[in-house]
């Protein structure tokens, strides 16, 4: 093992406020820092001249999770930085097996720290939904064949799960999100209570509640992480709360 480091850094939701300490310094107490560059952006407030940053593109996430393991195989400090949790839709994975990869005298030491992940920051804004059983599924199909996206959601749908939905729609990928709509609405009804939160704890959040039926894809951008309640789902005064118990009994 060289002497470099790797942490791979969940910097959470957006907001200064819900970022770990340990993410900061991570950021704080690196030479290198890496990034998308809307996540470079999002830890600015940490940043010293004297460290060097690397800028990445979307798309390009191989390419800075290797860029991230080289310096760190150096013998540099590096935080590769990922918004909410990297270990949810985020750059740990990939990393990881990149990381795997390399000879185990050449591998630096790579640590990676969890951070809120939006869902949870959604969550909490619109009460406590997912405190019952939950899943986490991306509508994403640039990794994964839209068919196996489908078989995900289609199984979800049906299984009572309150849903936290990630990447769910862009402008020139639309069709996804009404299909999940479809079978969600199919599964669980028109009345199921539905949270649409954006940009959960930056300067421009909104949360929006609306049901499955009134839903307006049209609302729904990359921005948003979508909570579709499940079957134990309750709204309790302003809150939507998820209630274990017998199906049926807390709506
Ligand atoms: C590549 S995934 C990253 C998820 C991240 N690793 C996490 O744990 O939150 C990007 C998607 O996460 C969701 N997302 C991330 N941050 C968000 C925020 N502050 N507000 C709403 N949705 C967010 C959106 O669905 C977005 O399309």
């Amino acid at each position: 093992m060289t002497s470099g480091v790797l942490h791979i850094v969940g910097l959470g939701p957006g907001g200064a406020a819900h970022r770990t300490p340990a993410a900061t310094a991570a950021v704080t107490g690196a030479e290198v820092v890496v990034g998308y560059t809307t996540y470079v952006d999002a830890v600015a407030d940490l940043l010293d001249p004297r460290q060097r940053v690397v800028r990445g593109v979307m798309g390009e996430e191989d390419r800075r999770a290797d860029e991230a393991l080289v310096l760190a195989a150096e013998g540099a400090r590096v935080a590769l930085v990922s918004s909410g949790d990297a270990g949810v839709h985020g750059m740990a994975a990939r990393t990881l097996a990149r990381a795997a990869e390399l000879d185990a005298d050449e591998r630096p030491q790579v640590i990676v720290l969890p951070g809120v992940s939006a869902a949870q920051a959604a969550a909490a804004a619109a009460g406590a939904p997912l405190t019952d059983d939950f899943a986490v599924l991306s509508l994403s199909d640039i990794s994964m064949p839209w068919a196996r996206v489908e078989r995900r959601l289609d199984a979800l749908a049906g299984s009572g799960l309150a849903l936290a939905l990630y990447n769910p729609r862009s402008s020139r990928r639309a069709a996804g999100f009404d299909r999940a709509l479809e079978l969600l609405r199919a599964a669980r009804g028109e009345a199921t209570p539905v949270v649409l939160a954006h940009d959960v704890t930056r300067p421009d959040e909104r949360i929006e509640r609306t049901t499955l039926g009134a839903l307006d894809p049209e609302r729904v951008t990359m921005r948003t992480v979508v909570l579709v309640s499940g079957d134990s789902a309750a709204e309790v005064g302003p809150w939507l709360v998820a209630l274990r118990g017998p199906v049926g009994a807390a709506t």
